[in-house]
């Protein structure tokens, strides 16, 4: 192997960009203030208006940073350690009396103090499809709508899937963190159609003053038709009460057999079944064991037509 020129380093393998919270964030945190902005919109018009936010799976924080800058009382959760410490980081000590962040699961989060109180829950960038089965997605989706009021609504962003699609999707985006230089090349591959599910890939590739590292992850997103999302969202006691994409304009929403795969579903509890809330629900039993699951998660999607993430 040849030594490296004076002033370079060599590249250095890791895995698992959750576990890097700061280069996901230069490339996924450049829609923030647009995404809270729709999310405050969103509620006026569909929901309650009101300030008692969740963010499922909410990740290094950018989002409940936002929300709480705007007054908003914010509770937010999930699954991995590193991400949540920087999202507790970023909050000066008063922000942080006004947000509540916990280590837990899509599948399981239950807060009795919660019941019936939210008014937004959000889930905006296909976080959603980590939910590797039926049951699983159905927990976390029952779990969501206990926790809703009767008016609140929980704004889900996803990609559907087109089975017939026989080539790989990808996209490539470049963001800064000071000096180091981020570019980020998101695969996803062929859908299987019977598995439900599509295979991921993210590479991260960060250089800088001695520093070059490829952050390579791979994960399966399940994967949801039209068809299959609505049947999910009925068996979870939710409807839909309007359907918008990930260029997040209010008055643009999606009509009725639009093909466009981005979408962003506004989700409220049917009339009547925030009642069968006042019993726990099961976890999902489904669910793949946590340590398994742990190195199949990863990532969601974004604007414009699409961003993997
Ligand atoms: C793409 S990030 C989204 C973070 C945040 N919502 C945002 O918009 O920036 C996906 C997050 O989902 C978390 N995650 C994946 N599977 C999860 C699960 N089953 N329960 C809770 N969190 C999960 C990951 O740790 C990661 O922080």
């Amino acid at each position: 192997m040849r030594a490296p020129q004076k002033g370079t380093a060599l590249m250095e393998k890791r895995t698992d960009w959750y576990e890097h919270p700061e280069y996901y964030e230069a490339i996924f945190g450049t829609d923030t203030v647009r995404e809270v902005d729709f999310l405050q919109a969103l509620s006026a018009r569909h929901g309650t208006g009101g300030s008692k936010w969740l963010e499922p799976a909410c990740g290094a924080g950018r989002l409940v940073e936002e929300a709480t800058r705007r007054g908003l009382k914010v509770t937010g959760y999930d699954i991995s350690e590193a991400m949540l410490a920087h999202a507790r980081k970023r909050l000066t000590p008063a922000e942080r009396r006004r947000v509540k962040l916990s280590p837990s699961r899509m599948e399981e989060f239950f807060v009795p103090e919660l019941e019936g109180q939210v008014d937004v829950a959000h889930n905006l960038v296909s976080t959603f499809r980590y939910l590797d089965s039926e049951a699983a997605a159905l927990a976390h989706l029952k779990g969501t709508r206990r926790l809703l009021k009767p008016d609140g609504v929980y704004v889900l962003g996803f990609h559907l899937t087109d089975y017939a699609r026989t080539t790989p999707e990808h996209e490539r985006w470049l963001g800064k963190v000071g000096k180091d230089k981020v570019v980020c090349n998101t695969h996803e591959g062929t859908p299987e159609r019977r598995a439900r599910r599509s295979p991921m890939r993210n590479r991260l590739r960060i250089t800088g003053p001695g520093k070059d590292w490829l952050i390579e992850t791979t994960w399966f997103f399940r994967t949801y038709d039209g068809a299959q999302a609505r049947k999910l969202f009925r068996d979870a006691g939710l409807h839909v009460v309007a359907e918008y994409n990930f260029d997040y304009d209010l008055e643009a929403p999606e009509k009725r057999g639009s093909r466009r795969l981005d979408r962003v579903f506004v989700l409220k509890p049917v009339s009547g079944s925030a009642s069968t809330a006042a019993r726990p629900e099961a976890p999902a039993e489904a669910a793949t064991p946590a340590k398994k699951r742990a190195s199949v998660k990863k990532t969601a999607a974004k604007k414009p037509a699409r961003k993997g993430r």
